[in-house]
């Protein structure tokens, strides 16, 4: 029989709406690019490292080829300067409906809580709306080698948890953080809409509607 050991987390999306400040920093950059951005890279970008969203962003508007290495690591750091920017003023009010009381109710019952995040800006975020006391583990980006929707980061935090990935949940709003978690044989929960997570039998619109029983009886 499998217990729920872990719950394994993403940052972007689902313990916090910054996916429009991704996405608004990455449009910001493709204006001055001289060119808009369409609404539907926002879904492709979700759960895609900075440098792999860089590469989708110029493909949007044909610029793929365009840009040396070097040009593209900058254009990348000025996209990361404006996404600071716009979460600089975050607290604790910008934590996600439902949650601190997920948060909370796990901890209570002793069950272990992971943060598998590819974003370099999770620690900043976590500090700055005050839950990093609740993580056993946040897994640091930079020692996974392949990204979402590889299995590496969600396997990581399972393995620094010292827990069996069967008896881990992972919750994602990406379509390819749903990819990983099931690459890594865990079971995904889903935060969004289907028509997004066609690939996640088990979605929802926020955290409100996740509580441990309705955790363990997914397993
Ligand atoms: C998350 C977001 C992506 C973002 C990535 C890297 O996965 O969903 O949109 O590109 O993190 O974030 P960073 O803050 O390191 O640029
Ligand atoms: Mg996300």
């Amino acid at each position: 029989m499998r217990t729920l050991e872990a719950v394994i987390f993403d940052m972007d999306g689902v313990l916090t709406e910054t996916s429009h400040q991704h996405f608004l920093a990455w449009k910001m950059l493709a204006q001055k690019l001289g060119y808009d951005l369409p609404n539907a890279v926002n879904d492709q970008v979700k759960g895609i490292s900075r440098l792999e969203s860089l590469e989708i962003v110029l493909k949007a508007g044909n610029m793929s080829d365009k840009f040396s290495d070097s040009e593209k690591v900058q254009m990348a750091d000025d996209k990361n300067a404006i996404y600071q920017s716009l979460i600089k003023e975050f607290t604790k009010e910008n934590v996600s409906e439902g949650a601190l009381e997920l948060l909370k109710s796990l901890k209570e019952n002793n069950i272990k809580i992971g943060l598998a995040s590819v974003s370099k800006n999770a620690p900043f975020l976590l500090e700055a709306m005050e839950i990093s006391e609740y993580f056993d583990v946040v897994v640091d980006p930079r020692e996974i080698k392949h990204g979402k929707p590889a299995p590496d980061i969600f396997l990581m935090a399972a393995k620094k948890l010292g827990a069996a990935p069967e008896n881990c949940i992972g919750v994602e709003d990406a379509y390819a953080g749903v990819e990983s978690i099931k690459s890594a044989k865990m079971t995904p929960v889903g935060i969004g809409t289907k028509e997004v997570l066609s690939n996640c039998e088990t979605v929802l619109s926020n955290l409100n509607e996740v509580n441990i029983e309705f955790l363990r009886r997914l397993l």
